[in-house]
């Protein structure tokens, strides 16, 4: 395992993440999220076992980055180029069980830097937004076909943004089309949406897009189950998420597993979402909105 030439993405929380998982000499590792192996390192470092551990990203760049720049397959450590929720039903599938999880959702700093994914409006490039390139509908996809109704909804329910607001933002982009580029698309939200404070107009629906393409919600809330089942007992969960409708999935999660009594399959490490500190966001302020929560296996 080698460093990366330079650091693409700088992991959060990661004191904690290892606190959490706690891993012991030659533990096995699920890491569902691995994007540039920053925390699978970290883990790595720790147990000792690279051939105990499994990384699994969706997006072809990291898992290229792991194998090339990275060497984590010299240890043995196995690499899955998939959405988590598939990889977690085959490594179910298979029987597999380990004793810590890491799911580190939302995106990494190369998709978000890197205009030609599409994902911001800082840096203009093709509107895709796919963390997986290979499959699925790009943002423009949706944003030239949906109807305008369909487009309000997705900015509400994915957005957070008001359905008056959200109503404002779908009949300008329907008007718009059809609109090819991040710039494009941030340029069309803030015709109709004045900027104000220091958050850029386009943010949610931004956001909104994002999750829509990726079919982020659905694939947490699928997996969750699943990763608990991949658990042992006495096995560490832990997942850091980046905004509240990720969150909430979480939360609700963990407590219908902890608080059932007699029979419930986890016990809570975190009682509320551990957040980074004011120094490691002086140096990473991408940390703003991570929530770690952490449980244990029964
Ligand atoms: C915040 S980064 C993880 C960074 C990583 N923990 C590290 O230390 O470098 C999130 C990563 O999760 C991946 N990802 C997000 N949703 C995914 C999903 N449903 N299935 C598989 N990978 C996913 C993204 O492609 C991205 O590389």
């Amino acid at each position: 395992m080698k460093n990366t030439p330079q650091q693409l993405h700088i992991p959060v929380l990661v004191d904690e993440v290892v606190r959490f998982l706690a891993p012991g000499k030659g533990d096995s590792y699920l890491d569902l999220t691995a994007g540039y192996g920053g925390h699978a390192r970290a883990i790595i470092e720790r147990t000792a076992a690279p051939d105990q551990a499994t990384l699994v990203d969706r997006d072809e760049n990291a898992i290229s980055e792991l194998n090339f720049q990275c060497g984590f397959t010299n240890g043995g450590t196995r690499l899955v180029h998939s959405d988590f929720l598939s990889a977690a039903k085959n490594l179910h599938d298979e029987g597999r069980r380990f004793d810590m999880i890491l799911l580190d959702i939302g995106v990494s700093s190369p998709q978000l830097d890197r205009a030609e994914r599409g994902f911001s409006f800082m840096n203009d490039g093709e509107l895709d937004m796919r963390m997986d390139q290979a499959t699925g509908r790009t943002a423009a996809e949706i944003v030239n076909r949906s109807s305008e109704k369909d487009l309000r909804d997705i900015i509400v329910q994915h957005g957070e943004e008001s359905p008056k607001t959200a109503q404002k933002i779908a009949h300008a982009i329907r008007l718009n089309r059809p609109i090819n580029t991040t710039g494009e698309l941030a340029k069309t939200i803030e015709k109709v949406l004045p900027r104000t404070g220091k958050i850029h107009p386009a943010t949610r629906t931004f956001q909104a897009l994002r999750i829509v393409v990726n079919d982020e919600l659905r694939q947490l809330e699928q997996t969750l189950p699943i990763a608990m089942e991949l658990l042992n007992s006495g096995g560490r969960l832990v997942v850091v998420s980046f905004h509240s409708l990720e969150d909430r999935i979480v939360k609700r999660f963990m407590n219908e597993h902890a608080h059932v009594g007699f029979e419930s399959e986890l016990d809570l490490l975190t009682k509320k979402p551990i957040t980074a500190s004011s120094d490691e966001l002086a140096y990473n302020p991408r940390a703003r909105s991570a929530k770690l929560r952490a449980a244990v296996k029964k």
